[in-house]
């Protein structure tokens, strides 16, 4: 686990075309769209941490959007699709949330609440969530209208007061 960088926009459109779902996560179709991606993680109010290979290269996200006025963020994360299934979300997550959550002076990023949303139809993200130690808070009834059919978003939530979960996070390059 390290942060993103521009040089990671090759593997972002490599990661976006490796499956049908990625279209939700922003689109990506094409290198400038790809670089576009990554100045927006890149952006002030952004935490955005690639899990890399053993050759460095970028096959997943974990980012978060801070508002620092609440001490709060949005957590999303996303695999490439050949990286999947593999415990790499879920530990990424975990890894991530206990350092947003951890407190500045420990060597932390000082937030104290996280939340995801993800469609009821998604079991993979809320697996991932749960992994990561967020809680069920609520649903969105008919949220989104995907292929004229309204579908449901669970919402999550993790207190820095909330029980650490037991996944075991990814570690953290230099
Ligand atoms: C969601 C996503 C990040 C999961 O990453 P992953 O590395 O494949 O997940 P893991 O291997 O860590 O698995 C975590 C849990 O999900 C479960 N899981 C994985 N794929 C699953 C699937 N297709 N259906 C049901 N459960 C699944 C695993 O069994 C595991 O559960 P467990 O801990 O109870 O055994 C990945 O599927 C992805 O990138 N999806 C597209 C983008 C997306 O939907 N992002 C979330 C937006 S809210």
């Amino acid at each position: 686990m390290r942060p993103v960088r521009a040089a990671d926009a090759p593997a972002i459109l490599a990661a976006h075309r490796s499956a049908a779902d990625m279209a939700r996560q922003g689109t990506v179709t094409t290198p400038a769209e790809a670089e576009e991606q990554v100045a927006w993680l890149l952006a002030a109010d952004r935490r955005a941490t690639a899990i890399a290979d053993g050759s460095d290269h970028l096959v997943g996200l974990v980012a978060i959007t801070v508002d620092p006025k609440n001490r709060s963020g949005w957590f999303f994360y996303w695999l490439h699709a050949e990286h999947r299934g593999l415990g790499l979300g879920a530990r990424a997550a975990a890894a991530v949330a206990e350092r947003a959550l951890r407190p500045v002076a420990d060597g932390g990023w000082g937030l104290e609440r996280l939340e995801l949303g993800h469609r009821a139809n998604n079991l993979a993200s809320g697996a991932v969530a749960r992994a990561a130690g967020f809680v069920h808070e609520g649903t969105e009834r008919g949220k989104f209208l995907i292929d004229d059919e309204r579908v449901d978003v669970l919402t999550y939530g993790r207190l820095r007061t909330d029980p650490v979960p037991d996944t075991a996070g990814l570690p953290w390059g230099p």
